[in-house]
């Protein structure tokens, strides 16, 4: 199969196109042929090298952790889906190595679900790590209910996309920070008031819009924001964060990080809920295997907004 390969970390521009034979298709496990594969910041940092103290590896790395596509193969005991299947998952392993920017990748049928039905598997591949990361942020760790409000540190990416959405399907009053240029795409998502990190101090600003300040805060950005925010989190209030993981926080502050886990059932939600019409997806750019390099380039920036995915 053609897919994108590294031989070691370093410069996304080390990362080329190449032919590989897939592996064996094992016990409980199903070979997909893949649609599309959304792009990632960890995908970078993964391929920078940032990430192997704590994940194991093995070289070739294909990059990639997220995919829809259709079931091509059964391994013995696979009986969830059917051949012809579209599913999409959240393909991260214990090792990493098989990824999803590629034309196949072998996966156990326990991390997938079927696509939604409404959506083009183009959009479907682009919902399965942010829109967990979303999920598992605000409802398992934060879990944020109606009428709560919820402060969204980087609400118009990946991530933050599908949060100002989950939160709104719950009933939560929302507040998006991001740069002024995305203040309208929040609201278009559901967001009730918008702040923008470069003019505004974000804790001041939020009780300007919260005087009693926020319920939950859920922190997918970088810089100062999440520290800004915190004099706008009520005593009894909730700090989630997938970037930080608590030092030189105040132990009084009731946090947990976050780093998301594949989930079938919660799959099934989020394809219910985009059937519905209460998730939107929205991909800003498409690239090719061949341009992998970019893709890598380009979400390591942090200022993306909504999803951008690779098309093998
Ligand atoms: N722990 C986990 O399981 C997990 C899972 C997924 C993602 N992550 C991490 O979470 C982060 C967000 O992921 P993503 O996919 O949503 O990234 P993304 O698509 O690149 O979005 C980044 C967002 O952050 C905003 N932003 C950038 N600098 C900011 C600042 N100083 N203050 C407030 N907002 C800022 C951007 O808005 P503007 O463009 O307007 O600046 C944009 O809305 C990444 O670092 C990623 O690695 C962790």
């Amino acid at each position: 199969m053609k897919a994108a390969l590294y031989d070691s970390f370093g410069d996304p521009e080390q990362v080329k196109v190449g032919d590989i034979d897939p592996p064996e298709v094992g016990e409980g496990e199903v070979l997909v042929r893949i649609e599309a594969a959304g792009v990632n910041p960890v995908d970078a940092a993964v391929q920078r090298g940032h990430l192997q103290g704590r994940l194991p590896h093995t070289f070739p790395i294909i990059p990639g952790w997220d995919m829809a596509g259709v079931i091509e193969e059964r391994g013995f005991s696979a009986r969830r889906f059917e051949v012809g299947d579209a599913v999409f998952g959240y393909a991260r392993r214990p090792v990493v190595q098989w990824g999803t920017f590629a034309e196949y990748v072998v996966i156990p049928e326990s991390y997938l679900a079927k696509q939604p039905q409404s959506i083009p598997a183009t959009e479907a591949g682009a919902i399965p790590l942010t829109g967990l990361t979303a999920y598992q942020s605000i409802f398992d760790a934060g879990r944020l209910e109606a009428e709560e409000t919820i402060l969204i540190l980087g609400a118009s990416g990946g991530v933050g996309s599908f949060a100002i959405q989950l939160a709104k399907t719950e009933g939560a009053e929302v507040i998006g920070v991001a740069s002024q240029s995305n203040h309208d795409y929040m609201k278009q998502l559901g967001a009730d008031a918008t702040i923008d990190y470069h003019s505004e101090h974000i804790g001041e600003a939020t009780l300007d819009i919260a005087p009693e300040g926020v319920d939950l805060i859920f922190d997918c950005s970088s810089g100062e924001s999440m520290q800004q925010s915190l004099s706008a989190l009520k005593n009894d209030g909730k700090l989630v964060s997938i970037l930080n993981t608590g030092e030189n926080l105040d132990p009084d502050i009731d946090f947990e990080y976050v780093f998301v886990e594949p989930n079938s059932s919660q799959l099934d939600t989020l394809a219910d809920l985009v059937d519905a019409d209460k998730l939107d997806i929205h991909i800003s750019k498409t690239y090719s295997l061949d341009e992998t390099p970019q893709a890598l380039q380009n979400i390591e920036q942090r200022h993306t907004k909504g999803k951008t995915i690779i098309i093998p």
